[in-house]
C-alpha cells in the first residue's frame, strides 16, 4: 500500500498558517482543508478565499473536506478555487452521483465521506465512481477528539471490496489519528491518513509528523 499523509490545518496556528505548513511539508503529501458551515457541523472554519490563497502558494496539493450542507450546490466552487481533491459528505448530498460527475468534469479527484453513524453499506455502491472514501473516525466538527476504533470495521470492509474489484480508491481516515492509532488505521487498510492535532499540538510538529509518517509506512500492508 502506498501511504499518503495529509496535514489537517484546522488546529494549526491560523495567524502563522503558512509557516505551520512549511514546518511539516517534508512529511506530508497533501494539505487537508476542513470546510465547516456551522450547519452540517456545529463549527465554522475556512472558506474559498483561504483555499485560493493556499493554492497560489503551491506548497502541496489541497484536499478539501466539505462538512457543509448542500454540497450539490457548492462542491464545484471549491474545485474551481484550487482544491485538487474535493470530498463531500454522503449524508448531506441530494444527488451524490451528479456531484461526482461534476467534479470529475473539472478534472479533480473526488471523495465521499461518511460520518460514524453511516454504514459502509450505504456508500459502497459509489466505490467504482470515486477516488477517495473518507471514513470519519470522529464525529465531524472539531479537531483533537478521540479516535473511534469501531470505525475500522468499515475500513476493513472497504479494503476487501477495493482489492476484490481491483479499484483505484484511496481509503482515508480522519479524526484522532496519532501515535496511538495510526498503525491500527493502516493495518485495517487505510492508506490516506489525516493528521491534525497529533502534529500541530506537539512541541515539535516537524518531528511528530515525520515519526507518524514513518510509523504509517512501517505498519502498512
Ligand atoms: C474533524 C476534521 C478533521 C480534524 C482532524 O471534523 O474533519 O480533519 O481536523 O484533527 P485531529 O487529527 O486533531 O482529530
Ligand atoms: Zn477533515
Amino acid at each position: 500500500m502506498d501511504i499518503k499523509i495529509a496535514a489537517s490545518i484546522l488546529n494549526a496556528d491560523p495567524i502563522n498558517l503558512e509557516d505551520e505548513i512549511i514546518k511539516v511539508q517534508e512529511s506530508i503529501d497533501w494539505i487537508h482543508f476542513d470546510v465547516m458551515d456551522n450547519h452540517f457541523v456545529p463549527n465554522l472554519s475556512f472558506g474559498k478565499s483561504l483555499l485560493e490563497a493556499l493554492s497560489r502558494k503551491r506548497i502541496k496539493p489541497l484536499d478539501a473536506h466539505l462538512m457543509i450542507e448542500n454540497p450539490d450546490l457548492w462542491a464545484c466552487d471549491f474545485a474551481d478555487a484550487g482544491a485538487d481533491s474535493v470530498t463531500f459528505h454522503l449524508e448531506a448530498a441530494k444527488d451524490p452521483q451528479k456531484i461526482i460527475k461534476d467534479i470529475h468534469n473539472l478534472n479533480k479527484r473526488v471523495g465521499v465521506a461518511i460520518k460514524p453513524r453511516t454504514t459502509y453499506d450505504q456508500v459502497k455502491e459509489l466505490l467504482p465512481l470515486i477516488d477517495v472514501l473518507l471514513v470519519m473516525t470522529v464525529e465531524p466538527g472539531f479537531g483533537g477528539q478521540k479516535f473511534m476504533d469501531d470505525m475500522l470495521l468499515k475500513v476493513e470492509q472497504a479494503r476487501k471490496d477495493i482489492t476484490k474489484s481491483d479499484l483505484d480508491v484511496w481509503i482515508q481516515v480522519d479524526g484522532g489519528v496519532g501515535f496511538q492509532t495510526i498503525e491500527k488505521a493502516t493495518q485495517s487498510g487505510a492508506d490516506f491518513l489525516v493528521v491534525g492535532s497529533a502534529a500541530f499540538a506537539a512541541s515539535e510538529p516537524e518531528k511528530a509528523m515525520k515519526q507518524l509518517r514513518n510509523l504509517a509506512i512501517a505498519s502498512a500492508k
